[in-house]
């Protein structure tokens, strides 16, 4: 026995090999049907039935409860882009730790038996800063993104030398979960039009993950994006809503790919919020009516998007249209799970759709998460921005004849301070003018520390000032996202032209990098021991505030700040986001539990960039108000 047993070991290890051997590649083939107009796994017609969800968009902590309640919807893929800016925020960094561990997400989805189709840009879109580009990219100001420049095509191979071997054991024809790739997003809506770029790109995949891998492209569903966005050898498919049409939307498709599966890789079963826009709502009968539509016509379908999350911290994008419109904090989308990960009506009525065409996982989808009401908190005016510059700006100051913009100060997001001398004395008032419209995004000014009022890009190009020469003029900037669509990509930050005083341009400026993230990142102004200032004295203009409350147990909530007008919240030195009460629609922030203290006190600290109420408190909800009017 004792001597047959190495034998008899070999012969299983030899068996279990060739077992392998023969599973994965019968197993690991997914490819295109030409003739039966499906995709093929493993030789069988396959159809996926997908949501789309981004790991950048949801704590980690929830990764796995999100998936489960896409699994129980009946969904048998999930849609994922990768943000390039999110894991490069410093050029040759790469961070996959923790909330940006994008193969552990992918892991989960496989664990519970959802396909991946994975979207790795470069370029994401996705209402996200810069469509995911990192904006480091445009410390160069001539750079041409999304096009075969030698600088940019440079940058994203180090990038997906970086990424694309990472994602590599993942393929489904390595054992893993994705089944296909897109390249690029909806290129043929961008005007450079560079066949060279998509075939680079597409070479670079191929290097990366092998000639089998499947490759896709997605564009809008009318003739001209889908001629500047398709190669051939990459499957082209297309992306429409409820508002349009299935047939001539599928029709223009087949004029691209005459045989293959039908493939809808955006059907928008919800829609995104701008600032001061409406709440958008898709209703669900509109949804529900054209994914049946769909399912029934055999097509592969992937609902975008599924669970829409938040832009935490600064990582809204913008669109362009007419004018500047930055995204809301919420990304909820109207989407079948709500922001929180809760299914909606939708989600159930999406269901009932789905479980027409194939076998729905019976039992229960997880319930909503607790959320609890914390209740009201009071806070302390801590004092304004300027006094803390020694805190917020230990680098000090660079100075320049005439503005720098966020990229050639090499700081990329949130605030940074521009500061010069009234070249003159204002008796009577003078506008502070930037005739070309060259404050991006919005300009809080204050002379000698009083605050004057705001420059707002394409709404407020001047503001009247008075003073004496030789004041102080304050402009604090903020980046509210750059624009992630279009061909406004090109979308620097700060003071991008000069500002005069009437006919005077002004000069001679010191530019304050803020890193006011991590300072609060570090606990401050909580860390320092020192009385806030006197509260009764209501401030105007950028100023910090400060307070605590407990939560003996931590559950999801939200904070309001109601009658407050606009600023930046943190909590635990966590970047909650971005509020703007006085615009709306968006009127709480969504608080996940995980970033909330059981045994310790809450820390939150406000940036209120206008104007706090008098008696200024925020209050936890237990609900969400996304809708003000709805
Ligand atoms: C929803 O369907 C109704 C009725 O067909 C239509 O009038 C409306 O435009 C649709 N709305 C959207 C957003 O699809
Ligand atoms: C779309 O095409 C299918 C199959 O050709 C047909 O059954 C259906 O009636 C068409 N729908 C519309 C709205 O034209
Ligand atoms: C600035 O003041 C002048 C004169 O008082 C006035 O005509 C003008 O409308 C004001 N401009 C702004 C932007 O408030
Ligand atoms: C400001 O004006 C100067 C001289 O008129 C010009 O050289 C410079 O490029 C301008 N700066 C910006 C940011 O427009
Ligand atoms: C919260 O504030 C306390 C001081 O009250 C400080 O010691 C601690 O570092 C802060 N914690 C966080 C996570 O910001």
């Amino acid at each position: 026995m004792a001597a047959r047993l190495p034998g008899m070991a070999l012969a299983v290890s030899l068996l279990l090999l060739l077992n392998r051997e023969v599973r994965s590649f019968k197993s690991g083939s997914f490819t295109i049907d030409y003739e039966r107009n499906c995709f093929s796994k493993d030789g069988y017609c396959f159809r996926y039935i997908s949501g789309s969800i981004h790991y950048f968009r949801v704590p980690h902590i929830y990764w796995k409860d999100r998936l489960q309640k896409m699994y129980m919807a009946g969904l048998n893929a999930i849609q994922v882009y990768i943000p390039w800016n999110y894991h490069e925020i410093t050029p040759g960094e790469y961070d996959f730790s923790k909330s940006k561990d994008v193969e552990y997400f992918l892991s989960l989805a496989q664990e519970m038996g959802l396909f991946v189709i994975l979207r790795p840009g470069p370029y994401i879109c996705a209402e996200w800063e810069l469509g995911g580009l990192p904006a480091w990219l445009l410390q160069s100001s001539t750079i041409s993104l999304r096009s075969s420049d030698p600088d940019y095509l440079a940058a994203v191979d180090k990038w997906f030398a970086v990424l694309l071997p990472k994602m590599k054991p993942l393929m489904y024809q390595n054992g893993g979960p994705i089944i296909s790739f897109q390249v690029e997003n909806e290129y043929g809506s961008y005007f450079t039009c560079d066949y060279n770029y998509l075939r680079h790109l597409r070479e670079v995949m191929r290097s990366f993950l092998g000639e089998d891998v499947l490759l896709f492209t997605t564009d809008g569903n009318r003739v001209q994006e889908l001629n500047c966005g398709t190669l051939q050898g990459i499957y082209a498919t297309i992306d429409f809503g409820t508002t349009d049409d299935v047939n001539s939307s599928f029709r223009i498709q087949r004029q691209f790919e005459p045989e293959g599966p039908l493939v809808n890789s955006e059907f928008y079963v919800g829609w995104l919020d701008y600032w001061g826009v409406e709440h958008s709502i898709i209703p669900t009968g509109n949804a529900t009516k054209m994914l049946e539509e769909m399912l029934q016509l055999g097509a592969n379908v992937n609902m975008y998007m599924f669970e829409g999350g938040t832009n935490f911290g600064f990582w809204n994008g913008a669109d362009y249209n007419a004018k500047y419109r930055p995204i809301t904090t919420s990304y909820d989308y109207n989407a079948p799970l709500s922001e929180a990960g809760d299914p909606t009506e939708k989600f159930y009525a999406l269901r009932d759709v789905i479980r027409k065409f194939r076998d729905v996982p019976v039992g229960p989808v997880p319930p909503p998460t607790v959320k609890f009401a914390y209740g009201s908190v009071p806070v302390t005016k801590y004092g304004a921005l300027l006094d803390f510059l020694n805190v917020l700006a230990p680098g000090g100051a660079v100075t320049s004849t005439y503005p720098l913009t966020f990229e050639q100060m090499q700081q990329y997001y949130g605030f940074l301070l521009y500061r010069t001398l009234l070249p003159q004395t204002i008796e009577k008032p003078l506008p502070l003018m930037s005739s070309l419209n060259g404050v991006h995004d919005r300009g809080y000014v204050l002379v000698n520390r009083v605050y004057k009022g705001l420059l707002e890009r394409d709404n407020i190009l001047a503001l009247n000032i008075t003073g004496s020469k030789g004041d102080t003029l304050d402009i604090v900037v903020e980046n509210m996202g750059r624009i992630n669509f279009g061909s406004c990509l090109l979308d620097f930050k700060g003071l991008v032209k000069n500002l005069s005083l009437a006919s005077t341009e002004l000069t001679i400026w010191s530019m304050f990098s803020l890193a006011i993230d991590d300072a609060v990142g570090k606990g401050w102004p909580h860390s320092i021991q020192q009385e806030g200032e006197d509260s009764t004295v209501q401030a105007h203009g950028p100023t910090f505030y400060y307070g605590t409350f407990e939560s003996p147990r931590a559950q999801d909530t939200y904070i309001r700040l109601q009658n407050w007008v606009k600023g930046q919240v943190w909590i635990n030195g966590f970047n909650v986001g971005r509020y703007w009460t006085d615009r709306g629609p968006q009127e709480t922030l969504y608080v996940p539990k995980n970033i909330l203290n059981e045994n310790s006190p809450n820390n939150v600290t406000v940036l209120e960039l206008e104007r706090a109420p008098s008696e200024p408190s925020v209050v936890f909800l237990d609900y969400a108000i996304l809708n003000p009017k709805g």
